[in-house]
């Protein structure tokens, strides 16, 4: 008997090593390509978006090459995560894990409501659900159940509920209804119960990333900036935000008695390279390198807008996301980044401790 637990534990360490599968929900910083299958206008589906992709294709992704989900699979040593609705999504390719994520979406189920039809949180959530039992027709429940409990995921959720909600329009709704700090504390108390979820679905690893420097990105400045300084409302609702979440995944790790969520502090690995773009060979953090107008940042990056040559020295690719370059600076702090960017741990100490069981 204590023979055959040895064996079976031996198995399951042996498993997550071979293949951890990952799982990614949120919004169009993680998004895959979920939008191509949907009759939305959040996509990036067309040139130039995608142009230093593998493929040099447009995949949905909001960026020039990889995002933040490829650079993490490639650090895990996985393919990258097919969107959940692509129909390669099939056979012995679930077991890689899937990407749930939606372009538009946020915390609140009325965050980009102009975008009609994208996958809001709990519809991701619903549709993780469906994916397991699909897993369980190919490998059994138990074998599914392991799989979800050893898997890495990645949330990105918030941004979209102040640029595409309270702060979209003057007198939104939301922003009539809250004073921002108040507006905040709800927004944290939405997330813990969507986090809460994710534990109920079986997700043990989760890596959750605050927002970036919501004033700061190029699609602001046009807006709100004269000499290329941050526009301060949405400064202040980053500011706000970010420490409540900590605070929050703090209380639900001590409430499940495990280290389930880690905090990614997103906005600290961007303000390191917008304080200071040239040490880390960008030309500038504040022009996007595709878009028209002040900084780039007006209206959407296409086929007319104005492109740079090189992707590389943009912080920026399109007014609201980095460059590939930015995404691998900051899945390199994902990895081995010092408590200042990572709570209570990085990415490498975890795959340490998993591996480990
Ligand atoms: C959002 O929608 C989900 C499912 O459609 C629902 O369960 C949840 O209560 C809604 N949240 C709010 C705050 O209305
Ligand atoms: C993060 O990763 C580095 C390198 O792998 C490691 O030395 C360091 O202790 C880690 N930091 C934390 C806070 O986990």
């Amino acid at each position: 008997m204590a023979f055959c637990l040895l064996f079976t534990l031996g198995n399951v360490g042996h498993q997550a090593e071979a293949a951890r599968a990952f799982f990614v929900f949120g919004d169009s910083l993680v998004d895959n390509g979920n939008n191509n299958y949907l009759a939305t206008t959040a996509r990036a589906d067309a040139y130039p978006y995608g142009i230093d992709h593998p493929t040099h294709r447009a995949t949905g992704r909001f960026s020039n090459g990889l995002n933040i989900p490829d650079l993490i699979s490639e650090q895990i040593g996985s393919e990258p995560t097919l969107p959940y609705l692509s129909p390669e999504l099939t056979g012995q390719r679930l077991l890689v894990g899937a990407n749930f994520a939606s372009a538009g979406i946020g915390i609140l189920n009325d965050t980009g409501v102009q975008f009609v039809n994208i996958i809001r949180i709990y519809q991701q959530l619903e549709y993780f659900r469906q994916y397991q039992e699909r897993v369980s027709a190919l490998i059994g429940p138990q074998q599914t159940q392991l799989l979800v409990n050893q898997a890495l995921v990645l949330m990105t959720l918030g941004g979209n509920d102040f640029v595409n909600n309270y702060y979209l329009v003057p007198f939104s709704a939301r922003s009539r209804q809250f004073a921002l700090p108040d507006y905040v504390v709800y927004i944290i108390s939405e997330y813990r119960k969507i986090l809460m979820r994710l534990h109920e679905l079986g997700a043990r690893r989760v890596l959750v990333t605050g927002t970036g420097p919501l004033g700061c990105v190029p699609a602001e400045l046009a807006q709100h900036s004269r000499a290329g300084e941050c526009a301060v409302e949405l400064q202040r609702a980053a500011a706000l935000f970010n420490p409540q979440l900590v605070q929050m995944l703090n209380q639900v790790n001590n409430q499940l008695g495990s280290t389930v969520f880690v905090a990614v502090n997103a906005i600290e690995m961007h303000m390191d390279w917008i304080g200071n773009p040239q040490a880390f060979g960008f030309v500038t953090s504040k022009v996007a390198c595709c878009g028209q107008g002040p900084y780039n940042g007006i209206g959407l990056c296409t086929v007319a807008s104005n492109l740079c040559p090189n992707r590389d020295i943009y912080a920026f690719w399109d007014p609201f996301h980095p460059s590939e370059r930015a995404n691998r600076l900051i899945v390199q702090h994902i990895m081995t980044g010092s408590t200042k960017y990572m709570h209570p741990m990085n990415l490498s100490t975890i795959m340490e401790l998993d591996s480990s069981v």
